[in-house]
């Protein structure tokens, strides 16, 4: 059942290339009409994303990509705050829950507030007939397969892959997107499961990663910096970690780092960087460059041939080069096995980390 692998979430990650090459193919059709069910992209005047944890990462990824790719201004949302600020809901608005499981109570009480409110509801989800599936307006799956880990590894890529497919499809129905900025993107994204593929089968790079846990597996605290549409990822690392090793992490976005969490570097707080090739990578490298200052050790994840990041970080990981909005799917990957490995060098159980359930089905 663990085709071979030690659990569950190291056999999730490593079928990620299947599961967003699986949910491109299962949502070509719609995707090469240009044509989402129930919604016309045109009338949108605001996407509201409502969702919970990993998924609510996805959404924050969501925003930059429907703002970047098809103007469209869009708010992510705590399912769990949403119906408490009496949020304001038009009905030209267009809400999408993300949802793994379908059955998170604070998500499904999101969407039923917003439909009361008028908006229509499009829910982004893994499982076959769940309640989001059934409440929704529109339903668009991800076919990241059953998803067992209580971590959420495969569900989260999926999630980024049809968020993908919808900007560019928004953004080429309003009119946002020139054709060849649109095929040159897709393109990308059909090379994505490849990819991510050449970096999980590279085994020098998986036992850099096992390297980096023994190394860090100690550590009381960590931080995780990123910018721009990367700095979900750092949320998402720093999530990753405190779920399953029980290592306290903050994520934050790598330029607030002088107005507060710069205060807790020091030699025995290990900060993880996304540092691959973006228009924000200089910004990045002087952000590393103050934490080498305070003595700080740095993991960066970087694209091959990099060499600024490479000569000031302690540890580094190489990823595939790609566009930068697709960049977060393959920059988690190494955050999910680095934090694999350190709940594994602990001992703990990963699968089933305590506290924690798999759906969250009451408030
Ligand atoms: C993190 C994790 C949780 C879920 C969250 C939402 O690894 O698994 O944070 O992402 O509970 O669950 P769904 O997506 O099923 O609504």
């Amino acid at each position: 059942e663990k085709g071979g692998y030690k659990h569950f979430m190291l056999k999730e990650i490593n079928e990620q290339p299947r599961a967003i090459a699986d949910t491109i193919s299962g949502n070509l059709q719609w995707f090469e009409s240009g044509k989402v069910e129930g919604i016309e992209p045109e009338e949108v005047e605001r996407i509201t994303v409502v969702a919970c944890g990993t998924s609510y990462h996805a959404g924050l990824i969501g925003k930059f990509l429907f703002e970047n790719l098809a103007k469209i201004p869009t708010e992510v949302d705590y399912a769990s705050e949403f119906r408490y600020r009496d949020p304001i809901v038009k009905n030209r608005d267009l809400v999408i829950s993300i949802t793994q499981s379908g059955e998170t109570a604070d998500t499904l009480a999101a969407m039923r507030l917003a439909k009361e409110r008028g908006a229509k509801v499009l829910t982004i989800c893994n499982v076959i007939g769940s309640t989001a599936t059934r409440e929704a307006d529109t339903v668009i799956y991800t076919y990241a397969g059953p998803e067992i880990s209580v971590a959420s590894t495969k569900a989260f890529t999926t999630q980024l892959t049809v968020l993908l497919l919808l900007a560019l499809c928004f953004g080429r129905r309003r009119g946002k997107l020139g054709q060849r900025e649109f095929d040159s993107l897709f393109k990308e994204l059909m090379s994505i499961p490849s990819k991510a593929e050449a970096f999980l089968n590279r085994e020098k790079e998986e036992e850099r990663v096992k390297e980096i846990a023994l190394k860090l597996y100690r550590a009381k605290n960590a931080l995780y910096l990123g910018r721009h549409v990367n700095y979900p990822i750092a949320l998402e690392g720093a999530l990753k970690l405190k779920e399953i090793s029980y290592i306290h992490a903050e994520g934050y976005p790598a330029g607030e780092m002088k107005h507060g969490p710069i205060a807790l570097i020091d030699e025995t707080v290990p900060a993880v960087f996304l540092a691959t090739k973006s228009p924000v990578y200089e910004k990045v490298l002087s952000n590393i460059e103050e934490v080498k200052a305070r003595k700080g050790r740095v993991v960066a994840v970087v694209n091959p041939g990099d060499s600024a990041v490479s000569k000031l970080a302690d540890f580094k990981i190489e990823v595939p080069e790609t566009h930068p909005l697709l960049s977060p799917v393959l920059n988690v990957i190494p955050l999910q096995l680095l934090a694999y490995y350190i709940a594994d060098f602990l001992g703990y159980d990963v699968d089933q980390p305590r506290n924690l359930a798999k759906s969250v089905t009451v408030e």
